[in-house]
């Protein structure tokens, strides 16, 4: 792995540790509104049985996976999100880990791995890393949720000069950060999952938001 990679992965894990206090509200906008849309894509997605959830942060989406799926096990690499997840969440079916999803290992496989805003930040240099992974996590016949942000809302961040990934963030402690921003070009990533060997469905949902659907070929 080059050291841009690592570094930035670095950064952005930092800045969701910083960011946890203020993340539902900046990042949802009205949370009951954020709530019941989320609710109504995790009913269309259908995540049943084991489900794992990488990056859950503080745990919206965990609740909803909680309330249709037998088991889920989330999990983040900041305590801080985990945390506010863990305060929100009672359901006995739910296990969180606190854990970089790129040196995790698990001996479990999974009906479904889900991720919520999670695609985009991964770096383009480990994005087969990161689907490779993914092959192993999951039971035969097992599929990957996800939900991101089109490329069609790309022009709110501001890329790095001469980068087309990393993007820099402000906190409200006015402290910068860099983070990997990828949208997701719906045509582009089911073309580019098929030569790894996945068949992927993307719908749009609204102006703002994907979600997609990956089975092994
Ligand atoms: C945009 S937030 C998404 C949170 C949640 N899934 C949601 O949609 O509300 C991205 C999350 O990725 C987590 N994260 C960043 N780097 C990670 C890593 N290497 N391994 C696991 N989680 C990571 C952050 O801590 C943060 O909670």
């Amino acid at each position: 792995m080059d050291g841009v990679s690592d570094a930035v992965l670095a950064s952005q894990a930092e800045y969701y540790r910083r960011r946890a206090s203020e993340y539902d509200a900046t990042a949802y906008g009205d949370l009951p509104t954020a709530q019941t849309r989320i609710a109504r894509l995790v009913a269309e997605m259908r995540p049943g049985g084991k489900v794992l959830e990488i990056a859950c942060g503080t745990g919206l989406w965990t609740a909803a996976l909680a309330g249709v799926a037998e088991t889920v096990t989330a999990l983040d690499v900041a305590p801080e999100t985990v945390a506010i997840a863990r305060d929100r969440i009672a359901a006995d079916n739910v296990r969180f880990e606190v854990a970089d999803v790129f040196s995790w290992s698990t001996e479990a496989r999974f009906d479904v791995v889900f991720f919520s805003a999670w695609l985009s930040h991964v770096p383009t240099d480990r994005f087969e890393q990161f689907w490779h992974l993914l092959r192993g996590l999951l039971v035969e016949g097992g599929r990957v949720l996800f939900v991101d942000e089109p490329v069609d809302v790309r022009a709110k961040e501001t890329y790095l000069p001469g980068s087309d990934e990393i993007v820099e963030r402000r906190l409200e402690d006015g402290t910068t950060h860099r983070i990997v921003k990828n949208f997701v070009d719906p045509q582009e990533l089911e073309q580019r999952l098929r030569t790894l060997g996945w068949l992927c469905r993307i719908r749009r949902d609204g102006d703002d938001w994907i979600w997609g659907e990956a089975r092994r070929a």
